[in-house]
């Protein structure tokens, strides 16, 4: 079998055509969506997201604003500045990009967060709202993938899906939101024996191993649907998955490729949220 191979870049252009109508729309009713981006210090893969999502904001007529602040920053002044931005009306959505200098406390800074602003979905508000089923803001990369599995109707009901990783971020937000789908849900991480077993059970792959071309067909069911969440830059600057692309298209039937898959779909549900946050969704 040769996978069909799902195009994120291509399901995200057609969404966010859709998405730059939905935004001409609020705007004639006055209601330009406006996102605020912060960054603390300047590592280099931080700021190439960030530049990504500010590109494809301004595409679809999204206000985005970056505030840049120097690596020595207090968890206290990261607070205020927080605080400030919960309480300006001309905010609809708040992101402080992740990873943070160590010396401050990355939870304290999600909780701090307006949940009605938390266009990440990461408070644990709206995490709850995610595990409840109720409608809310859905964390970007899980809430990509759903989508692009549900853009080849590829069935979840009652499959086998396995998720390798297990972050707040990804692993387990997605392997929720496949359980709200009814799929039976696998957790495997690095301290699960024998992953080969759990692996080629799955109707439905996750990776999110973070690390380059992990998971090779061996690893793999004939006719699986594999999402490739990895990220990896190589010595010679090129980008990677965590997923054997070759070996795997061969026995898949759906695969996601790296660039070009899950990345730019996570850009797309932050969009999707920003405008929902601009909307006056929440409670
Ligand atoms: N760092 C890597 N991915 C993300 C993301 O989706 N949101 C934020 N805030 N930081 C990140």
């Amino acid at each position: 079998m040769t996978a069909e191979v799902i195009n994120g870049k291509e399901l995200s252009q057609s969404l966010r055509n859709e998405m730059t109508e939905e935004v001409s729309q609020l705007k004639e009713q006055g209601i330009t969506p406006h996102l605020t981006v912060i960054l603390i210090g300047d590592d280099p893969a931080s700021k190439s997201y960030i530049r990504g999502k500010e590109k494809a904001s301004y595409e679809t007529g999204i206000s985005s604003e970056l505030i840049e602040l120097p690596s020595s920053t207090t968890e206290q002044e990261l607070l205020s500045q927080i605080y400030d931005l919960n309480d300006d009306n001309n905010v609809h959505g708040i992101l402080v990009q992740l990873p943070l200098p160590s010396h401050i406390h990355e939870q304290h800074i999600i909780e701090a967060i307006d949940p009605k602003k938390d266009v990440d979905g990461f408070h644990p508000v709206n995490i709850g709202r995610m595990m409840i089923g109720k409608d809310t803001f859905l964390p970007c990369t899980p809430h990509g993938i759903i989508t692009m599995l549900k853009s080849r109707q590829i069935s979840i009901e009652g499959k086998n899906a396995v998720i390798i990783g297990r972050s707040n971020i990804v692993g387990k937000p997605v392997g929720q939101l496949l359980l709200n789908e009814n799929a039976t849900v696998t957790y495997c991480h690095s301290k699960t024996k024998n992953l080969v077993d759990h692996t080629k059970n799955a109707d439905i792959l996750v990776a999110a191993v973070g690390r380059p071309n992990a998971i090779d067909d061996e690893f793999v069911k004939e006719g699986a649907a594999v999402i490739d969440v990895g990220i990896n830059r190589l010595d010679d600057g090129s980008l990677t998955g965590d997923v054997d692309f070759d070996s795997v298209k061969e026995k898949a039937s759906y695969i996601t490729p790296v660039p070009r898959g899950v990345g730019p779909m996570t850009i797309t549900m932050l969009l999707k949220n920003t405008i929902k946050a601009a909307r006056g969704f929440h409670q």
